[in-house]
């Protein structure tokens, strides 16, 4: 299925969210300057993984064109997951000190760190705001509880950063915590929202949190080897961060003898080109993509539980393209 086919499953649907996004961003009295602020980054795009993630699982759970009042529910949830992950960015930028960010310049950049700060918190408001409509209790736990998980991911990963003895196991935690959880949450929530049986939930749990490691690994990959037309944001960033990732963990592994301290050298002296090179001689790259698919079958075999239908196929392409990403 490409990926025009499964997006227009849910066309209306993702219509319906950009509304919600835009309309969430728009009024009130004081708030123009920030709202103005944060809609430049929302309308600057984005993959809309997330919500078009989190719309096909609804769509395999329920019918929702049987259900008009259900179906907006299901866009508001989908609006409110992306609106946590803009948020999250828009940190993440800050922490991270980049410049770029979906083809543009970051808040960072334009207005400061203390700004872009306020940006983001802001964002967090206008999730939450569109969050209580829901009147969900278990819609709010899981939602906070991955705020929670954000944040110590940020920070073992803040912990951490230069530590070249990073094991594999404490990159997949840090993994799971900043990208994983929020996949997880995106293909639970509405299950969640309609107390669907636990079987159920626990499945797309799986799929969500597996194709999050994907997406994350894939993504740490692009870092060294894409270029930042493409990506609408700077490549080489997590060496410069001192942010040590799979690419380098798997290279530090194969390498071995002057190679290696050819690459620590490399490492320490933040020298890209050196490090891009001994991490392409070193074959890490294949075993990434292969940890990438490793993982894009695991959330796929979460999904034989479910009968087939064209929403859980567009999930399964959606799991297979978040190892194979080229942006
Ligand atoms: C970026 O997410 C952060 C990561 C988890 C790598 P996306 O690649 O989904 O960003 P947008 O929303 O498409 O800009
Ligand atoms: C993203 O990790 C995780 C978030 C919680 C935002 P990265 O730092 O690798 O994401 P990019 O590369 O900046 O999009
Ligand atoms: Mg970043
Ligand atoms: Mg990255």
């Amino acid at each position: 299925m490409s990926h025009c086919e499964f997006r227009s499953l849910i066309a209306d649907e993702l219509e319906r969210v950009e509304h919600l996004l835009h309309d969430t961003l728009t009024g009130g009295d004081f708030e123009q300057k920030v709202n103005a602020l944060c809609q430049s980054v929302v309308s600057a795009g984005g993959k809309r993984t997330r919500p078009t993630l989190l719309l096909l699982c609804a769509y395999m759970l329920k019918d929702l064109n049987e259900d008009a009042e259900l179906k907006e529910k299901a866009c508001l949830l989908a609006a409110t997951v992306e609106l946590l992950h803009t948020a999250t960015l828009v940190h993440d930028d800050v922490i991270d000190n980049s410049p770029k960010r979906r083809g543009q310049d970051t808040l960072n950049v334009i207005y400061g760190n203390h700004v872009a700060v306020l940006a983001g918190d802001y964002l967090f408001t206008r999730c939450f705001a569109l969050l209580q409509q829901l009147q969900s209790l278990k819609c709010i736990d899981i939602i906070s509880r991955t705020v929670a998980t954000l944040v110590t991911g940020e920070i073992n990963q803040l912990e951490r950063e230069g530590d070249l003895s990073l094991a594999e196991s404490d990159y997949y935690h840090t993994i799971y915590c900043k990208t994983g959880a929020l996949f997880e949450m995106a293909a639970c929530a509405f299950a969640l929202f309609i107390d669907a049986p636990e079987e159920q939930i626990e499945a797309l749990k799986t799929y969500g949190r597996e194709t999050g490691y994907a997406f994350q690994i894939a993504d740490d990959i692009l870092d060294y080897t894409a270029d930042s037309a493409t990506l609408g944001k700077d490549v080489g960033t997590d060496l410069t961060d001192g942010r040590v990732t799979l690419p380098v963990i798997l290279a530090l592994k194969n390498a071995q003898g002057e190679k290696l301290e050819a690459l620590y050298q490399a490492l320490e002296n933040s020298d890209f080109a050196a490090v891009k090179a001994a991490i392409e001689e070193s074959d890490a790259l294949n075993a990434c993509q292969n940890e990438a698919l490793n993982c894009t079958s695991r959330a796929i075999k979460a999904l034989t539980t479910f009968p087939d239908s064209p929403f859980k196929e567009a999930l399964i392409t959606i799991a297979l393209k978040a190892a194979q990403r080229n942006h």
